[in-house]
């Protein structure tokens, strides 16, 4: 009955507060602006043409096989110890991720996160991977073959060449040249493809602070324009969750390697929505020290950093963008945080709280957007989130991602889109609990020999359905190379009409 009451006078509260009109609004048929404020290069992969050595972006994953022994560089234990030369076959202890230093110079992180240098304690030439931190005595100079570029000599920071004269040691004491197999300081370097990061951090330090300033100006310049509001709002669409980094929270001298500039595009964005009668939603995609060690979490090298010791910064990220857009009619949602995973549950509640909190402190209509960790249940924090008022539940629905899916042909990926999902919905929605946002969904399956008929189906059962859910629905994305992301494609290729 208390809780009855609270709530009509809530509603009663909302219906009083001069910005009430975003209710009518509900639920939002919105897409998401990704790849814009944060990049994620399989979206546009021509983004990163320009950059020299484009194979070897931060996190890279490489291994490094003597010719001369042909065997694989190793660092002992997965490192804290030497690095030897006497592995047939690689796996963990033989993979290193590159730090990028500069077009040619690169730091080599082991499996257990300390990297590779010269042992300083010893003969001062043999190698350790015993660093917590790269300094100069971890930067490496990778020189690659003229002839055939996965061969690469490696210059230590003495001015000589690593070689692998025998299996137990490795040393930087190489002073001839030549690429002969059998020359010790020749290396075979085998990237592994599959692991590649291509996010902010690496196309940011890829291009270097000379070069990424212009790059991204240019990006965030013409990747999305009114125009483009325009187009949306014409199709059916009322709003825009937009992925956005912590540094902007620093523009326009952020920490390195990002640079400044994306604040005034999501200024523009807020213009643009408004001129065209849509809601925004803010969304904290990238958190400081990465909530999921995803490229889209602008992480470095896939690590997962997040945790009780970023809580005060990412308040603040929080606090910037609150006190910034707080007063705006077009303000829909501020997202706490997107896709954590493996993070402490705790840690994550009190990050939660206390983010609510920011955002109270300077909107009292702003939805407030949370969710449960990706490797839970999404109903994992749905109790704790219904004790806020004014809140949001966010789940992310992709018929991709799982085994399950690539066995399914496209009437039974429809059928999981009508029982399965549907009865998820269900299941998250309740008179007393959050709203409910499907934030993230794309028209793209495993169904491919599916005819299109059988895909704009897939897609229209989709916007039925997720439809149900209280807050709406954000389509992932609007704009991107591979057709089925892209809204706009699907829209003009009428996959889909709103
Ligand atoms: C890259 O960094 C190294 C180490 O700091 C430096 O010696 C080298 O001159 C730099 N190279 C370029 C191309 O900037
Ligand atoms: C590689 O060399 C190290 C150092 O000599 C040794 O401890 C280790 O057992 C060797 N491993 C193999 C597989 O030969």
């Amino acid at each position: 009955m208390g809780h009855k009451l609270l709530c009509l006078n809530l509603v009663l509260l909302l219906a009083l507060h001069p910005s009430s009109s975003q209710h009518s609004s509900l639920p939002l048929r919105a897409v998401n602006l990704g790849n814009w404020l944060i990049i994620e290069g399989w979206m546009k992969p021509s983004l990163f043409d320009g950059i020299i050595n484009k194979d070897l972006l931060d996190g890279t994953q490489v291994r490094l096989m003597s010719t001369k022994l042909q065997k694989y560089l190793c660092s002992e234990n997965g490192g804290g110890t030497t690095v030897v030369a006497n592995r047939t076959s690689a796996s963990g202890w033989e993979t290193f991720r590159l730090w990028r230093v500069n077009e040619s110079s690169f730091n080599f992180r082991a499996s257990n996160n300390q990297f590779v240098g010269l042992d300083n304690q010893g003969a001062g030439n043999g190698l350790v991977a015993n660093s917590d931190s790269p300094s100069d005595l971890e930067t490496f100079q990778i020189v690659r073959s003229e002839d055939d570029p996965t061969f690469i000599r490696i210059l230590a920071p003495n001015g000589l060449f690593l070689q692998a004269n025998s299996e137990n040691m490795v040393t930087a004491d190489y002073e001839g040249s030549g690429w002969e197999d059998d020359n010790p300081s020749v290396f075979k370097m085998t990237i592994l493809k599959d692991k590649t990061i291509k996010g902010e951090y690496q196309i940011t330090n890829g291009y270097g602070p000379d070069r990424a300033p212009k790059i991204m100006q240019d990006h965030w310049n013409t990747y999305i324009t009114e125009e483009d509001f325009k187009f949306m709002s014409e199709n059916g669409i009322n709003a825009v969750r937009i992925p956005v980094g912590w540094w902007i929270a620093f523009d326009p001298t952020p920490p390195k390697p990002f640079v400044g500039g994306s604040l005034e595009a999501l200024d523009n964005a807020f213009t643009w929505a408004q001129s065209y009668g849509m809601k925004v939603i803010v969304d904290l995609h990238a958190a400081p020290g990465s909530q999921n060690g995803n490229p889209h979490s602008a992480t470095r090298d896939g690590s997962r950093e997040w945790g009780d010791s970023y809580i005060p910064q990412t308040l603040s990220v929080i606090d910037f963008l609150a006190a910034r857009y707080g007063d705006s009619s077009t303000l829909a949602a501020i997202a706490l945080m997107n896709e954590p995973l493996g993070v402490n549950l705790e840690s994550l509640k009190n990050y939660y709280r206390a983010g609510y909190d920011a955002v109270r402190k300077h909107s009292a209509s702003a939805y407030v957007i949370m969710s449960s960790p990706l490797d839970k249940s999404s109903k994992e924090l749905l109790s704790f989130i219904a004790g806020f008022e004014g809140t949001v539940i966010d789940v992310h629905y992709y018929n991709l991602f799982s085994n399950s899916f690539s066995k399914m042909n496209a009437q039974q990926n429809i059928d999981f889109i009508t029982k399965q999902r549907a009865s998820d919905i269900t299941s998250l929605t309740s008179a007393n609990g959050p709203l409910l946002f499907v934030g993230e969904w794309s028209g793209d399956w495993l169904a491919r020999t599916a005819s299109k008929e059988d895909h704009r189906r897939f897609v229209e059962v989709q916007v039925e359905v997720y439809s149900q859910a209280t807050f709406g629905w954000a389509y992932w994305a609007y704009k991107c190379d591979s057709d089925y992301w892209s809204l706009q494609w699907m829209i003009r290729n009428d996959f889909i009409k709103l």
